[in-house]
């Protein structure tokens, strides 16, 4: 592992992965949307926040800890799913497992793994869950859904904000593009109707095996009675990730999914586009306690997953800040973005008179423009 990573804040973090990283990894990991302007949002609707902390609510014995569709964790906290992680370190989605393992958080699959998806969940013995990128394929999907619950993923997250890549500038001036290499197609290479339908093993044809796996996966175009496919073939709990309007979140609701992320795919699709943290009030208020709601994208401090779970969030995603502990030490250095996040949020609801998750709400905030 290289020096202690820096606690202060995910600028930081995200300087010293430049530092380690070539441009093209790192401007792959760091990037957003076209302009950048939602990476921003994000970033600033935190900013707009401001905690009011309370006195004398013996706040010196805490519990973070939650139940999500009835699992517990000791913290309101998982790990995003990010797929290609080996680009940033070898090790890549296995460290992170591991690291999330010894937190006790959930770590999120990506079926754009570095590695099979039944490596990454025999990597830790902790909880998991399984993110989809919805093959157009149903019989892969059926697959992957089949490959994900035996391997012990109790959740399943369905991504729905990507069905193509976003205008990803600096991915386009560096020429830089993970899936061009097939990385990400560890799991969908390893899985046995992909090659049924590929007719030959992916490493006898790479170039035609990259391009049925990117025509497989990109372009599909789905709508809300899809859901029920996905409802009737996934047993556990269905969470669809990348909602922002309070109208999609009632639709979630009609369609008998049991959580949503809010998220904006950290800023990584739509320029422009709302943040996540500004969407999630509204969404909140939409859908009450009829479903969970998770949320991520922009959380980079303690301090802001405190914000994210007053403003309604029942746990929230960590996303680029582990990848960046993952540059810069592997298996260890998430353990350490994790350890810090999590020590900071600790401190900073004992510091605001806070006892447990359900002391944490909108009593706790004023907007700046509230304060003056
Ligand atoms: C992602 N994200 C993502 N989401 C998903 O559902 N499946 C995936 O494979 C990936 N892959 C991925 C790669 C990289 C490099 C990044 C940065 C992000 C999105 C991720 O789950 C999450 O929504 C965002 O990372 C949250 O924003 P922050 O915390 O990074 O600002």
């Amino acid at each position: 592992m290289n020096t202690p990573l820096c606690t202060t804040d995910g600028a930081a973090l995200e300087d010293s992965a430049r530092r380690l990283l070539d441009p093209g990894p790192f401007g792959y990991v760091a990037g957003g949307a076209g302009s950048g302007a939602t990476v921003r949002a994000n970033r600033e609707a935190f900013d707009r926040w401001r905690i009011v902390p309370r006195m004398l609510r013996g706040a010196h014995v805490r519990d973070l800890g939650v139940t999500l569709f009835g699992e517990r964790l000791p913290a309101p906290v998982l790990l995003a799913p990010i797929g290609v992680q080996s680009i940033v370190h070898p090790d890549g989605e296995l460290a992170s497992a591991r690291a999330a393992a010894r937190h006790g958080l959930p770590f999120v699959i990506s079926t754009m793994s570095s590695y099979p998806l039944e490596q990454v969940a025999e990597a830790a013995d902790g909880p998991r869950w399984f993110q989809l990128y919805w093959p157009d394929d149903p019989e892969v999907c059926l697959s992957l859904l089949d490959r994900a619950r035996r391997s012990g993923c109790t959740t399943l997250v369905v991504t729905l904000d990507n069905w193509t890549f976003g205008w990803r500038t600096r991915d386009l001036d560096n020429d830089y593009s993970p899936a061009a290499q097939g990385i990400g197609a560890a799991t969908a290479f390893s899985d046995p109707v992909f090659r049924d339908r590929l007719g030959r093993p992916p490493e006898d044809d790479l170039p035609a095996a990259i391009a049925l796996w990117k025509a497989m996966f990109t372009g599909v175009d789905r709508e809300w009675h899809d859901i029920a496919f996905l409802r009737r073939n996934w047993p556990g709990p269905l969470v669809l990730k990348g909602i922002l309007h309070p109208d999609d979140a009632r639709e979630a609701v009609d369609a008998g999914v049991d959580g949503i992320v809010v998220s904006n795919h950290g800023g990584r699709q739509v320029d422009g586009a709302i943040a996540a943290l500004d969407a999630l009030p509204d969404i909140k208020s939409a859908v009450g306690d009829r479903i969970t709601v998770l949320f991520d994208s922009g959380v980079r401090t303690g301090a802001d997953l405190v914000k994210a779970l007053c403003l309604g969030a029942d746990a929230v995603m960590i996303g680029r800040p582990y990848l960046y502990g993952l540059a810069h030490g592997g298996e260890a250095g998430v353990g350490e973005v994790l350890t810090n996040l999590l020590t900071e949020l600790d401190l900073t609801v004992q510091l605001s008179g806070g006892r447990q998750r359900s002391d944490l709400d909108l009593s706790l905030l004023k907007t700046n423009r509230e304060v003056g």
